[in-house]
């Protein structure tokens, strides 16, 4: 673990979009992370391998995904570079805060692969408070600034609590988690992460409040949450945001 100031990472301005994510890329990346995963002995629920034919025929009794948005999560945040600023996850177990009586689940579990120097921006979240655990892979370096009162990078260092030990971070300090670590960030922490050069992809695992990406994701850019696909193939598997009504 290392900490000490970086220069930010992770902003838009310099970022050119190239073109739409394909359905083929992320027919091929979800394919790796499965990979990933099954190299480390992640094992996945079984609507994780669920057709798009299988979902066609999936009722009302599969809600609970649908509507909490459970499932495969394939993000380049809109700018069209996915290897350079994005992000893949399955989202395992997620409540609802729209439909908190039906779904009163106060957490939420992810599994996500993380390239080496693949960037998820910089961002904090108002509500949730999330742990973020290296699973296995490579290293996974974090980035860090408090928000002030304008949701601005802070110029105070803080404390956080990686795996229950107290430690101090400066404006931009880094924190660089090998496998089996994990650090809590709270609510109002700016983040930004990415796998360390020359240590291969990242398992990376989150534990958290309810997700909720339509209103607790405060982008310290203006960014998309989700990509516009080119559809140049058939979905080998569907993405949370689509899966159809049921019949
Ligand atoms: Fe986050």
């Amino acid at each position: 673990m290392i900490f000490g100031a970086g220069k930010p990472l992770g902003g838009a301005e310099n970022i050119r979009r190239i073109d739409n994510m394909k359905r083929s890329e992320i027919n091929k990346f979800i394919n790796e992370a499965r990979v990933l995963f099954e190299t480390h002995k992640f094992h996945l629920p079984p609507f994780a391998y669920w057709s798009p034919e299988q979902w066609q025929g999936v009722g009302s009794e599969a809600a609970e995904i649908r509507e909490n948005g459970l499932g495969w999560d394939v993000t380049d945040y809109g700018l069209g570079r996915y290897e350079h600023t994005g992000l893949l996850l399955f989202t395992i177990r997620n409540g609802n805060y729209r439909l908190k009586s039906r779904y009163p689940k106060g957490y939420a579990e992810k599994i996500m692969m993380v390239r080496e120097a693949q960037i998820t921006p910089w961002h904090f979240h108002w509500n949730k408070r999330e742990d973020i655990i290296n699973r296995g892979g490579g290293n996974l370096v974090i980035e860090l600034y408090r928000a002030d009162d304008q949701e601005r990078f802070s110029d105070q260092s803080f404390g956080v609590s990686v795996d229950g030990v107290e430690q101090e971070v400066v404006p931009g300090g880094k924190v660089i988690l090998e496998p089996g670590q994990s650090i809590c960030l709270e609510p109002y922490v700016y983040h930004t992460f990415y796998g360390q050069t020359g240590g291969g992809s990242v398992m990376v695992g989150e534990v958290s409040d309810v997700n909720d990406d339509s209103n607790d994701n405060r982008f310290y850019e203006k960014l998309g949450r989700f990509p516009t696909i080119e559809e140049d193939e058939p979905p080998q598997y569907l993405l949370c945001t689509e899966y159809p009504s049921p019949s």
